[in-house]
């Protein structure tokens, strides 16, 4: 589950494809992601190959199976199995302020946005929270900032991962270290709750702080947000649906709205025009051109 694994990874997972798989059949592999799509509903079309492919082939790793046809048959016959590539494929690796780096561009952010009124931030695929309650405790944190005007709206597609977002839980494991990512901030043990190696979130944090189920593909826009942090999803998605949902953002943002996307990802160079970058290094844009509808 999201709650237990998000941000784990095992060293079984590091996403290599199978190298005995070249002469495996590829239509057999385009039928294990249509019996995916059709039987499990998970939507495979919306992913690039590579992404499926790495994940797959850590599920036959797993499970022994050398063949994609050997895994096919036992994917059909063990719903166990199902689960379980469900589950990989579920893409819920985060973290509290991960690549601090860009966290110190997202406080330059906060902060110039602080001090007119309230500043509405949209974590668009947010996994279990890490990065919302990231926003919010830096909010609290900086003097610059006044946290009482910041309002942080989590979103993401996994209802599982949202109910860990809305517990605010954490659990410290052998893979998942708290106590690191947290260190960003000198003091964070005023933001959460410690109790041996649970983590929760505090309740003066979590106060401007919602979650809400949003698919980046399917839904509508939102509106009026001033920052919008979607990071590290857009590697995953398939050229065709990437764009979409980079206008989906694009709408959701005030004019000269800004906008952080993940280190290893970049903007379509079709919609390169609607943003100005303000740092590069950092995947931090602002909106460029006026809102069609400004809020
Ligand atoms: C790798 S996590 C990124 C979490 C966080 N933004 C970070 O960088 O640490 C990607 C998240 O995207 C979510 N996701 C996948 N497809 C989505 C979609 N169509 N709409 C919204 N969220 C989606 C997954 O459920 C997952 O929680």
């Amino acid at each position: 589950m999201i709650g237990d694994g998000a941000g784990e990874i095992d060293p079984e997972d590091l996403d290599l494809p199978l190298d005995d798989t070249g002469d495996d059949d590829e239509e057999t592999f385009t039928e294990l992601l249509d019996f995916v799509e059709e039987e499990l509903s998970f939507a495979t079309s919306h992913y690039n190959d590579s992404y499926l492919d790495r994940r797959v082939s850590s599920r036959m790793r797993r499970t022994q199976c050398d063949s994609y046809e050997s895994y096919f048959e036992l994917l059909r016959r063990e719903p166990a199995e199902q689960e379980a590539l469900l589950e990989a494929l579920s893409i819920n690796v985060t973290g509290f302020f991960r690549n601090p780096d860009v966290w110190e561009g997202i406080r330059t952010v906060l902060r110039r946005l602080s001090g007119n009124g309230p500043v509405r931030v949209w974590s668009a695929a947010c996994a279990d929270g890490r990065e919302p309650y990231s926003l919010a405790m830096l909010a609290h944190d900086d003097p610059e900032i006044d946290e009482s005007s910041v309002y942080v709206l989590g979103t993401d597609i996994s209802r599982p991962a949202l109910e860990t977002a809305r517990e605010g839980v954490y659990e410290e494991s052998r893979t998942i270290d708290l106590d690191e990512q947290l260190s960003f901030l000198d003091d964070y043990q005023r933001y959460v709750d410690i109790d041996g190696r649970r983590y929760r979130i505090a309740d003066d944090v979590r106060t401007n702080v919602r979650f809400q189920r949003h698919d980046l593909i399917n839904d509508e826009p939102k509106s009026g947000f001033d920052l919008v942090v979607c990071r590290n999803l857009f590697i995953y998605i398939d050229n065709a649906y990437k764009r979409s949902m980079l206008e989906t953002i694009a709408r959701s943002l005030r004019s000269s709205g800004y906008l952080v996307i993940g280190k290893a990802e970049t903007i379509p160079p079709n919609l390169q025009s609607a943003f100005a970058v303000r740092e590069a290094r950092l995947r931090i844009y602002q909106r460029a051109e006026p809102a069609a509808t400004d809020y």
